[in-house]
C-alpha cells in the first residue's frame, strides 16, 4: 500500500499501486486542475510536484502524472495545483496574467507546475534555466510569446541566488508562491510509515514506469506489478565506473564523475526526453526496454559497458553489445533485473561522443542515434568503440568497424574505409523515421561528426569531401 501526502491531505487508502496518479487525481479526488492530454509523457499538461525529503532538504520536481503509478509514490509529497492555489492568484499566476501567458488556459496547470519547480530548484534566477524548466510544457495557443515575457518577468522578481537550497521553500512561502502548509511537509513525510515492499519476480518489474506506462495505464492498473526499489549510485570501484540500474538519466547527467570523464553531457543528454521524464526514467529501463534507438543503450554500448545481472538465485556479468538477441529480445532470464551497469575508467582520458539526428531536435525519439568512445597511443588508436542505433532491430555494436581500426595509424584514408565497413554492418528499414538510404547516409554523417570532434589534430571536414 502507498501512503502519500497530496496537497495538505494524506493519502491512505488501499489503492490499486498500478493506477496512474493522474487518474487518481482526476477520478478519486476530482482534482481536475490537472489536465489529461497526451498520456505518453509529451505535453506536459498532467505535472505536478513530486516532493521528497532527502537529508534534510525537500527536493521538489515536476513529474509526468499520467506515466507515474501509485505504487511509486510513496513517502512523497505529491502537489497538484489545487495544491498551489490559495484565495487569490499567487505572484506567479498573476505575471503569467498580465503577460498573457494564458489563453485557453489547458497548459496552464502544467505550466505552473513547470515555474514552481524552477523557482524551487534553480541556482540562480536565468531565463535559460527557466525556459528550460518548462520546454516539457506544449501550449498551443500562445505562441510562447507571452510565456516568454512571463519567465523574464519571474526572473527579474525573485533573485533565487539569495536563497539556499535548504530555505528555499521557506522563501517561497514568504514571496506567496507556496502556501504555508509547506513548511510541515517535511515532518508529516516524516511521520509515514516505511513502505512494505515485496519484490515478486512473477510480477511485471516497475522502475520508472515511463516506458510500460504510455497509453498502457489502464490495463496495468489492476496487474501484479513489482517496484524495483534499488537506491541510485554512481561510484568508481577499481577503475570502474558502477551505476545502479536505477539511476535516473537526470541523475547521469548531473553525476560529477560523469561530468568530469565526458563534459558534454550536461547538453548532449538534454536530447533525450525532457527533463521531467529524464528525472523519472531510470537507465536500467531504457536499456531493458531494448528499443533499436535507446539513447542510453547506445551510449553503454560506445563505452563497452558490462551489465551486472540478478536473480533471487544467480549472478552474471554480460556484456552489454551481448545482451540484444533480436528485435526486443534480450539475454535476460524471467526472473533477472538488470541491478548494474559498470564500464572501465581508464588512467588515460577517453575522447567520447554522442550524437542524435531527429525529426525534431528537442524532445523527439532519435531516426538515428550513434556514441563512439575511443583513447589513443601517439598517433594510433589504443582502442575505440562505435555503436549507432535505428540501423537494425537492435542497438548495434559495430564490431567489425572497431575491430578494423583497432591499433592502426590514424589517417584520413582508413576512416574512409572504417566508413564502408560500417555500411556492411548496419541494414535499416524505411519507416517513418526515413528511408533506409537516408539512414545509411546519416551512419555515415554521424561517425564523421564524432571523428571531426574527436579528432581535431588528425581530420577535418575536408577529407570527407
Ligand atoms: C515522452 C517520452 C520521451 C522519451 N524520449 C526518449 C529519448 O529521447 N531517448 C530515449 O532513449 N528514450 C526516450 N524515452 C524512453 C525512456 O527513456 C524510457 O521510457 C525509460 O528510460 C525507461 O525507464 P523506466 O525506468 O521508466 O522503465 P519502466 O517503464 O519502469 O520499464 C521499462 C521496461 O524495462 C524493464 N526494466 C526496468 N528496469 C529494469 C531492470 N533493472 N532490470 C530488468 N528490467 C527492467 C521493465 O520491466 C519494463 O519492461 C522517452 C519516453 C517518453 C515517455
Ligand atoms: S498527459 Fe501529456 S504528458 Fe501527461
Ligand atoms: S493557453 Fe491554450 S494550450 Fe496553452
Amino acid at each position: 500500500m502507498a501512503e502519500f501526502l497530496l496537497n495538505e491531505q494524506s493519502i491512505t487508502q488501499g489503492l490499486s499501486a498500478g493506477m496512474v496518479l493522474l487518474d487518481f487525481l482526476r477520478t478519486e479526488q476530482k482534482l481536475t486542475g490537472t489536465r489529461e492530454a497526451c498520456r505518453e509523457g509529451d505535453c506536459g499538461a498532467c505535472l505536478v510536484l513530486s516532493g521528497q525529503f532527502i537529508n534534510g532538504i525537500m527536493h521538489y520536481q515536476p513529474v509526468n502524472s499520467c506515466l507515474l503509478p501509485i505504487g511509486l509514490v510513496h513517502g512523497r509529497h505529491i502537489v497538484s495545483i489545487e495544491g498551489l492555489n490559495g484565495s487569490q492568484l499567487n505572484p506567479v499566476q498573476q505575471i503569467l496574467v498580465q503577460q498573457g501567458a494564458i489563453q485557453c488556459g489547458f497548459c496552464t496547470s502544467g505550466l505552473l507546475m513547470a515555474i514552481t519547480a524552477y523557482l524551487l530548484n534553480a541556482p540562480n534566477s536565468s531565463r535559460v534555466l527557466a525556459q528550460d524548466a518548462v520546454s516539457a510544457n506544449l501550449c498551443r495557443c500562445t505562441g510562447y510569446a507571452g510565456i516568454k515575457r512571463a519567465l523574464k518577468k519571474i526572473c527579474q522578481s525573485f533573485d533565487l541566488s539569495q536563497s539556499r537550497p535548504a530555505e528555499r521553500v521557506a522563501n517561497l512561502i514568504q514571496w506567496g508562491i507556496l502556501p504555508a502548509y509547506f513548511a510541515d511537509i517535511p515532518q508529516r513525510l516524516a511521520a509515514l510509515p516505511e513502505q512494505v515492499c515485496l519484490t515478486e519476480h512473477t510480477a511485471i518489474q516497475v522502475a520508472g514506469g515511463t516506458d510500460l506506462f504510455v497509453q498502457q495505464a489502464e490495463q496495468l492498473a489492476w496487474q501484479n506489478l513489482s517496484f524495483i526499489k534499488q537506491p541510485e549510485s554512481i561510484f568508481i570501484e577499481q577503475q570502474q565506473c558502477i551505476i545502479s540500474a536505477t539511476t535516473r538519466i537526470e541523475t547521469l547527467r548531473q553525476s560529477e564523475y560523469m561530468q568530469a570523464l565526458y563534459p558534454q553531457i550536461v547538453d548532449d543528454f538534454k536530447l533525450i526526453c525532457s527533463l521531467p521524464i529524464r528525472q523519472q526514467a531510470s537507465i536500467g529501463g531504457n536499456i531493458a526496454n531494448a528499443s533499436p534507438i535507446g539513447d542510453l543503450s547506445v551510449f553503454f554500448l560506445a563505452l563497452d559497458a558490462e551489465l551486472a545481472l540478478c536473480s533471487p538465485t544467480t549472478k552474471r556479468k554480460l556484456a552489454l553489445r551481448n545482451f540484444f538477441n533480436s528485435y526486443k529480445q534480450l539475454d535476460l532470464q524471467a526472473d533477472e533485473l538488470i541491478s548494474n551497469i559498470c564500464f572501465h575508467c581508464p588512467e588515460q582520458p577517453l575522447r567520447i561522443s554522442f550524437e542524435k539526428v531527429s525529426k525534431r531536435t528537442h524532445l523527439d525519439i532519435a531516426s538515428v542515434n550513434s556514441a563512439m568512445s575511443l583513447m589513443l597511443h601517439e598517433t594510433s588508436f589504443k582502442q575505440i568503440h562505435i555503436a549507432v542505433g535505428g540501423v537494425a532491430a537492435i542497438p548495434l555494436y559495430l564490431e567489425k568497424t572497431c575491430a578494423f581500426l583497432a591499433d592502426k595509424k590514424i589517417t584520413s584514408l582508413l576512416l574512409q574505409q572504417a566508413l564502408d565497413i560500417a555500411q556492411t554492418e548496419i541494414s535499416p528499414l524505411s519507416d517513418i523515421r526515413g528511408s533506409a538510404k537516408y539512414k545509411r547516409l546519416l551512419v555515415r554523417q554521424l561517425l564523421i561528426a564524432h571523428w571531426l570532434k574527436l579528432l581535431p589534430d588528425y581530420v577535418s571536414w575536408e577529407d570527407f569531401l
